[in-house]
């Protein structure tokens, strides 16, 4: 029975919803999973304790499989992090993530969002294109690689509303 549960959720499509600092040990999972730098579990705690910061989490079943965290500021935010499990990329889920948090932004009053992504992470930079996001600067060789040349950082702004 457990077993046919756990399978059910697996399959089924993630659920949406609002995240807080209990969130924080799979947050910190997913992060260390998707960057160079991970942030730490009480890196995430602090961050999601803040009252200016608005973060959703995608669950399937009991996991947490994707987040996404912003901080606002005035009638601006900044995305400050978006990861979706290595397992469960590729299905639109950092679409669903990312359109749910710019709907819950528009809704608290913010105007305008801003990112910094590398130019070379090819399926963040297709996410924030779908998504309506365009090129406002760039920083040359910002991130170092482990081997060969830097990357570029790239400033992406949105407009809401
Ligand atoms: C970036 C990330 C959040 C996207 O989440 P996802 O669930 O895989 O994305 P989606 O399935 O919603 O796809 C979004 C777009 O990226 C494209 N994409 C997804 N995976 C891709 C890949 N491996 N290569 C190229 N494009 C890809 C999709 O085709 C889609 O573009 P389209 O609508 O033009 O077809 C996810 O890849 C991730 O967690 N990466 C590691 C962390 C990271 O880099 N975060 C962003 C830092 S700024």
């Amino acid at each position: 029975m457990i077993a046919f549960l756990s399978r059910l959720f697996a399959r089924a499509p993630p659920r949406l919803a609002d995240a807080g600092p209990g969130d924080a040990a799979s947050f910190a999972e997913i992060h260390a999973a998707s960057f160079r730098r991970g942030w730490s579990e009480s890196e995430f705690e602090r961050l999601l304790t803040e009252r200016s910061v608005l973060a959703h989490r995608a669950s399937a079943g009991s996991a947490c499989v994707g987040f996404i965290v912003s901080r606002i500021a005035a009638d601006e935010a900044e995305i400050l992090s978006i990861a979706v499990a290595t397992a469960r990329r590729g299905r639109g889920l950092g679409r669903l993530l990312l359109d749910r948090h710019l709907r819950q932004l528009a809704g608290l009053g913010v105007r305008r969002v801003f990112l910094e992504v590398e130019g070379a992470n090819t399926s963040a930079m297709r996410l924030y294109a779908r998504l309506g996001f365009g090129t406002v600067g760039e920083r040359r060789d910002y991130y170092a690689k482990s081997a060969g040349a830097a990357t570029a950082a790239i400033v992406l702004r949105r407009e809401l509303g």
